[in-house]
C-alpha cells in the first residue's frame, strides 16, 4: 500500500511541525543529568499550587465525559473579560483553535496570510486544508510590514494571522499601526489576533484589541493557557470574537475537544491574579537580566514583548548545538535567522546558567 498516493499532493509536501527538544531526550542524548529547556516558551515557575489542588481534587471524575461546553470555563472567562459567554470559543490549545478556524471559513483554492517569520502551524494548518499560507517577509527591524501585508490581499485570501506579540520575532504591532491596518482590510476577510503571549506585553501603545471587538466583527482574539498560565501540557486555548463567528466554528468542533482537567485547572488559573503577577515579576526580571548580559556580552537581540527573545549569536546553529551539549535546551530558527536563537526567558537560575553557558559557547 503507498500512502503517499493515498494522500493529497499537499500532505505529500507537508513537513511536520518541529517542537522544541524534550528534557529526557536531550539527557538520554548526552547522558547529562542537569537540563535546562528554553526553547518552547513554556512558563518557567509552573502552575499555580490552587491549580494543582483542582486537579487533584477531580481526578476521581475523570470516568465521566467532560464538560462539552466547557460551562465554569466558559463563565470564567467571560466575566473575567467582560465578554458574552457567547463569544467564546475553546480549543485543546490555541492550535486547535487556528485548525477549527481554517476548516470553518477557508475552503480548497482560497489563501491565509501572515507575516514571517511567525509561528509556522498557520502555514502548516493551512496547507492541510488544501489552502495555502502566503507569508510576507518583516522589515529588516523584525516589526511587521503592515502595509506589505495589506498589498498582498487578494479576492482568495480569508484570514489573517497577526501574532502580537510576534513568535519568534517578540516584537509588536502599536494600536496606531494596528487600526490603520484593520480599517482598510476588507470586511470579509478575518483577522486573527494571535496573543498566545499578550498576559507579557507592557508596552504603553500595545492595542485593547478586547475593547476594539465590537467595532471589528471581522476581528477574532486566539488566547493561550500555554504560556503565562503555565498548562501548556494540559492544552487549552480559545478565542474572543464575533458570536456568530464563534457559533460557527461550535458547529465543526469536536464534541469533547476540551479535556476534564484542562477545564477546571483553565478556569481556577484565569483567577489566580497573584500567581500570573508572580510570573510577569519573573519575566520581567529575568528579560531585563538577559538585556543586561547580552549587553555586555556585545551581542544584538531583539527587544521583547513576551517571554522569549531572539540574539544574535552570529552562527545560530552551531551554538544551539554547543548549548545543548551543556544541557541548555534553546531554538534554533533557521532561514532568515540563521544568525539568532531564540531563548525563552526561565528562573533566574535557569537565565543564569544560559548565560554562563553562552559565554562558554562563544
Ligand atoms: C504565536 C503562537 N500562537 C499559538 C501557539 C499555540 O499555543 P497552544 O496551542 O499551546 O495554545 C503558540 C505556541 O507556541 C504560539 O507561539
Amino acid at each position: 500500500m503507498d500512502y503517499s498516493k493515498l494522500a493529497g499532493s499537499n500532505i505529500n509536501s507537508l513537513v511536520a511541525y518541529k517542537p522544541g527538544k524534550p528534557i529526557s531526550e536531550l539527557k538520554r542524548e548526552f547522558g547529562l543529568k542537569r537540563v535546562i529547556k528554553l526553547a518552547s516558551n513554556e512558563n518557567p515557575l509552573g502552575p499555580s499550587p490552587k491549580v494543582i489542588n483542582a486537579i487533584t481534587s477531580t481526578l476521581p471524575e475523570i470516568s465521566r465525559y467532560p464538560t462539552g461546553d466547557a460551562y465554569e470555563l466558559r463563565m470564567a472567562v467571560a466575566a473575567k473579560y467582560n465578554v458574552s459567554p457567547k463569544q467564546l470559543l475553546f480549543g485543546a490549545g490555541s492550535n486547535e483553535i487556528i485548525e477549527l478556524l481554517l476548516r470553518t471559513y477557508v475552503k480548497a483554492g482560497e489563501t491565509t496570510l501572515s507575516p514571517a517569520p511567525s509561528f509556522s502551524v498557520y502555514g502548516i494548518i493551512s496547507q492541510a486544508m488544501g489552502s495555502k499560507c502566503e507569508w510576507v517577509p518583516v522589515r529588516d527591524d523584525f516589526s511587521v510590514d503592515l502595509e506589505r501585508t495589506l498589498a498582498a490581499i487578494t479576492p482568495k485570501t480569508r484570514v489573517i494571522f497577526l501574532a502580537n506579540p510576534n513568535n519568534p520575532t517578540g516584537t509588536y504591532i502599536n494600536a496606531a499601526d494596528l487600526k490603520t491596518f484593520i480599517d482598510r482590510v476588507p470586511a470579509d476577510v478575518i483577522v486573527v489576533m494571535d496573543e498566545a503571549y499578550i498576559e507579557f506585553a507592557d508596552a504603553a501603545d500595545m492595542p485593547d484589541t478586547l475593547a476594539w471587538l465590537k467595532n471589528y466583527p471581522n476581528m477574532i482574539l486566539m488566547r493561550t493557557f500555554s504560556k503565562a498560565y503555565g498548562l501548556a501540557g494540559l492544552r487549552v486555548g480559545y478565542a474572543i470574537g464575533d458570536e456568530a463567528c464563534c457559533d460557527m466554528m461550535d458547529r465543526v468542533r469536536q464534541p469533547f475537544n476540551t479535556n476534564m482537567l484542562a477545564q477546571v485547572a483553565a478556569t481556577v488559573a484565569i483567577d489566580d491574579n497573584e500567581w500570573l503577577n508572580k510570573i510577569l515579576t519573573n519575566n520581567r526580571e529575568g528579560k531585563n537580566f538577559l538585556y543586561q548580559s547580552f549587553t555586555d556580552m556585545g551581542l544584538n537581540y531583539v527587544p521583547t514583548q513576551a517571554n522569549f527573545m531572539l540574539v544574535n549569536v552570529g552562527d545560530g546553529e552551531r551554538v544551539f548545538n554547543e548549548l545543548l551539549k551543556k544541557g541548555v535546551i534553546a531554538r534554533f530558527m533557521g532561514g532568515s535567522l540563521s544568525q539568532y536563537i531564540r531563548v525563552s526567558i526561565g528562573t533566574m537560575e535557569e537565565n543564569q546558567i544560559f548565560i554562563q553557558s553562552l559565554r562558554e559557547v562563544l
